[in-house]
């Protein structure tokens, strides 16, 4: 256990960063010889994206990463988790690579280093290659195989930039909501095992990332899987409470922390999935379960579980209409999931290093009124969630870094522009941006390391 009490500073090693990813922020869609992704196509979809709003323009950080970085500083920001976009490094996914992608970030990569700040990038962030796509996209094996080279190049072009390397962000949201439920690009409605397979062919694609970043990454490199892990938050912290949610999350999670960390998927997965398992070749696991460096959770929201009643492991609670909500409708206000996460991760799977990737909230009616923009709601998520990420370090648990999306406001997916999680306010008519309370008081909490 930790000497931490409720009001200490955060361990002098732990990481306050900021997170956001190329497509959401960078706009140039289409420029510089960048390739067309999945969401460049599903966006000219219509009733796709609301507002039909494309990810052609964004909040143009292609053209003003410079001034981005200078923002970000001022506010005191060290840290930031950016990703690479496929589409710009290799524009048909696996033919020629394009050197002004490779240009474009090598500059990005220097302005980051002149302005003080450590860069950790993620390899995909769900803009994958349309020409991959074209030939089955995360369904066939043919994505693994031209992932594995996109890796190979990114971190032999970057590795002496770049230390931190994420492999992947958010399998669920780009198998099982992009193959399965059709919600994401490419917006396919495939059945169970088709979907299954993306995911094997994602967790493949984790692997070939590890090894691309052990094998060329150099001296003091480090990588880990960014995960979206269904998180349960005992109904009361009693022993049988903390049992069932711990029950619950082993189950929810089987197919992908399960899986990394058995070497395998479990008798329980494949006898519920059956037929609709994937199908495995020899070897994989051996790229699959590669030991990482940390394990990085994106934490939004939670399910309540209680101990289960006749003989059941456990009950999982649907919540009240009045329970608290962000805008985004699937993001019930639940601070103690960032605690429960770690620490099932921690005493379930045994990580040692964990690091919050993203923690944010999405509100609609963000205006600029006399030069601020008062997001009290958001200043309060933050802080309730950072409370409780304190409490998580106080009881031993090993969580070493926190990055707060977002930056700045930006493309959110298929809810487009008018959902805002920024704690810098960016107005898409004419690119302006102002730090949001959020961020001010962000910037208090970094300097001082406390929560204020
Ligand atoms: C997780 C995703 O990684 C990110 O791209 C998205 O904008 C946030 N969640 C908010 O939904």
């Amino acid at each position: 256990m930790s000497t931490l009490t409720y009001s200490s500073p955060f361990p002098p090693s732990f990481v306050f960063g900021v997170a956001a990813a190329a497509a959401q922020i960078e706009g140039a869609a289409f420029t510089d010889g960048k390739g067309e992704s999945i969401w460049d196509r599903f966006c000219r979809v219509p009733g796709k994206v609301a507002g039909g709003d494309t990810l052609d323009v964004a909040c143009d950080h292609y053209n003003r990463f410079d001034d981005d970085f200078a923002l970000m500083a001022s506010l005191g920001v060290k840290h930031y988790r950016l990703s690479i976009a496929w589409p710009r490094i290799y524009p048909q996914g696996d033919g020629p690579v394009n050197k002004n992608g490779i240009n474009f970030y090598r500059r990005l990569l220097a302005s980051m280093a002149r302005h003080g700040i450590t860069p950790w990038v993620t390899l995909f962030h769900w803009d994958l290659p349309q020409a991959l796509e074209d030939r089955g996209g995360w369904t066939s094996r043919v994505t693994v195989n031209a992932f594995a080279r996109y890796a190979d190049t990114v971190v032999k072009e970057f590795g002496a930039l770049v230390k931190n390397w994420i492999t992947l962000n958010e399998i669920r949201c780009f198998t099982l909501l992009a193959y399965g439920l059709g919600s994401k690009a490419p917006g396919r409605r495939e059945g169970k095992a088709v979907v299954n397979q993306t995911c094997h062919h994602a967790l493949l694609a984790h692997g070939h990332a590890v090894r691309a970043v052990r094998e060329f990454g150099g001296p003091g490199t480090r990588v880990g899987l960014t995960d979206n892990c269904d998180v349960s938050v005992p109904v009361t912290e009693t022993p049988d409470d903390i049992a069932a949610a711990q029950a619950w999350f082993l189950d929810k999670n089987e197919h992908i922390l399960g899986a990394i960390h058995g070497g395998g998927y479990s008798p329980a997965y494949l006898a519920r999935t059956g037929v609709d398992a994937p199908q495995v070749q020899p070897g994989d696991f051996d790229l699959i379960s590669q030991p990482t460096d940390f394990l990085g959770l994106n934490i939004y929201t939670a399910t309540y579980v209680r101990s289960g009643e006749g003989g059941e492991p456990y009950e999982a609670l649907a919540l009240p209409a009045s329970y608290p909500r962000a805008d985004s409708p699937w993001l019930n206000l639940v601070p103690q999931a960032i605690y429960w996460a770690a620490r099932m991760c921690h005493e379930l799977y045994g990580h040692r290093s964990i690091y919050v990737t993203e923690n944010g909230c999405g509100y609609d009616e963000e205006r600029v009124v006399g030069g601020e923009v008062v997001d009290l709601h958001r200043r309060d998520f933050l802080r309730n969630h950072l409370r409780e990420l304190h409490r998580a370090i106080a009881d031993g648990i090993p969580v070493d870094g926190y990055f707060l999306w977002s930056f700045v406001d930006n493309y959110e997916w298929e809810d487009g522009y008018g959902r805002r999680f920024g704690i810098v306010h960016c107005d898409y008519e004419t690119l302006e941006r102002t730090p949001k309370l959020s961020a001010r008081y962000y910037a208090d909490v970094v300097r001082t390391r406390t929560i204020l």
